[in-house]
């Protein structure tokens, strides 16, 4: 296959804290005047411009900033239907409980594959003219046997990325039966969704009755580790609450949200940094009107954090990046560089992988151009489209 070389980079942030003549400031691996090489839609070399190597085709991306591209490592893409008056009702002051999750449960199991899919392709392509290379896409909507492994097999169309969240709350038909629901969820449904997920996830939360007490998530976490599934955790989103606890406990990838952390979980999160990272989804405390989870505690603890969409029907139906970015910035005060890179390599880190999220060679060549000359801009120029993912065959991509 034909290599290209993209040139005109006025700055390149790599994200690779091993890049011979790079600015490690801020662990950004920045460089000036950049080139990258890609072959076989893999990076073949990073470097200065005026030392790359020859290759078959060129693109000038016009003294433009590159970064990795967003690795987004958690959504429910997979729904139908609107809860837009959700959205409206808390916004004069209504709090968001779970409850809602129903209304999406209904509409999603009314739909037909094709319209599931054509929604989650209109989805992911929005997600990619925002910059975003990898997403993370959940079950949740389904919650039957049936629902749920189809959710999981058109999520598997679009990204390998998938997760099974059948324990997103317990389904109207089993109010009352709360144990055979998890029986259901550990036996019956894991069994027909372990094909199209490579994750199980748990909406762990003491402070929704439609959601799973500590027990059950243990439960559900164990069979889907029985079954070969990493593991991930919605925990502490309403309330202070066990989610972070079990998640460090089990050994999970990743535990998300972590609004409200007592002393103790942020300890455990430090400490546990090399295996869970703390998944922050700004965009759910925008839109339910809630606090931003402490993150500047979590960075000056040791802990790990990624940034992520959390796009769903419920608490953000926003499928974009930069504004998650933005908010990181402003409300939870990281900096541009910790915020950007939680969106990349931290998003990389809570998905296990070490090919995306940072641009090094033998990596994927997921690239994200800047209508910028530095990342600054980002944030600098919120609200503004300036994000495109540059195309791996060379053209510009959107
Ligand atoms: O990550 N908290 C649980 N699940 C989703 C919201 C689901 C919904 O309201 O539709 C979340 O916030
Ligand atoms: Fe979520």
């Amino acid at each position: 296959m034909t290599s290209t070389i993209f040139t005109g980079i006025a700055e390149l942030v790599t994200g690779d804290a091993l890049l011979e003549g790079a600015d490690h400031s801020e662990h950004l691996g920045r460089l000036s005047d950049a080139a990258v090489v890609v072959q076989d839609g893999l990076i073949a070399w990073v470097g200065p411009a005026s030392q790359a190597p020859a290759a078959d085709e060129s693109q000038d991306v016009g003294g433009r900033a590159v970064i990795p591209g967003f690795v987004d490592s958690h959504s429910h893409l997979v729904f139908a239907g609107d809860r837009s008056a959700e959205f409206a009702a808390r916004m004069t002051g209504v709090r968001y409980d779970g409850g809602g999750i129903a209304t999406s449960v209904s509409a999603t199991r009314a739909a037909s594959d094709d319209v599931l899919r054509a929604l989650v392709a209109r989805r992911v392509a929005e997600m990619r003219a925002q910059g975003t290379t990898t997403v993370e896409i959940k079950s949740g909507y389904g919650l039957s046997v049936q629902d749920e492994a189809r959710s999981l097999r058109i999520a598997a169309e679009f990204s390998s990325e998938t997760t099974f969240l059948g324990a997103h709350v317990v389904p109207p038909e089993f109010a009352g039966r709360r144990s055979e629901y998890v029986d259901l969820v550990t036996g019956a449904m894991l069994s027909a969704c372990v094909p199209h997920a490579r994750w199980i996830d748990v909406f762990c939360e003491p402070h929704s009755a439609h959601a799973f007490t500590e027990d059950e998530a243990r439960v559900v976490l164990s069979a889907g580790r029985g079954a070969g599934l990493g593991l991930r955790v919605h925990a502490n989103q309403l309330g202070h609450g066990p989610g972070v606890r079990l998640a460090v406990e089990l050994g999970a990838a990743s535990v998300d949200h972590c609004t409200y952390l007592s002393v103790g979980d942020v300890e455990r999160l430090a400490a546990a940094a090399a295996t869970t990272v703390a998944t922050l989804l700004p965009g759910v405390e925008f839109s339910t009107r809630s606090p931003y989870p402490d993150a500047r505690r979590l960075i000056d603890a040791g802990a790990s954090i990624a940034l992520a969409s959390d796009c769903n029907p419920g608490t953000c139906y926003s499928s974009s990046i930069p504004f998650v970015l933005a908010l990181a910035v402003r409300e939870m005060r990281l900096t541009p560089a910790e915020a950007l890179l939680a969106a990349t390599s931290g998003g990389a880190k809570s998905l296990r992988r070490k090919d995306i999220g940072v641009i090094c060679v033998g990596n994927r060549a997921d690239l994200t151009v800047l209508d910028a000359p530095s990342y600054l801009h980002l944030f600098y120029r919120a609200g503004v489209p300036i994000v495109r993912v540059l195309d791996p065959a060379g053209r510009r991509g959107h």
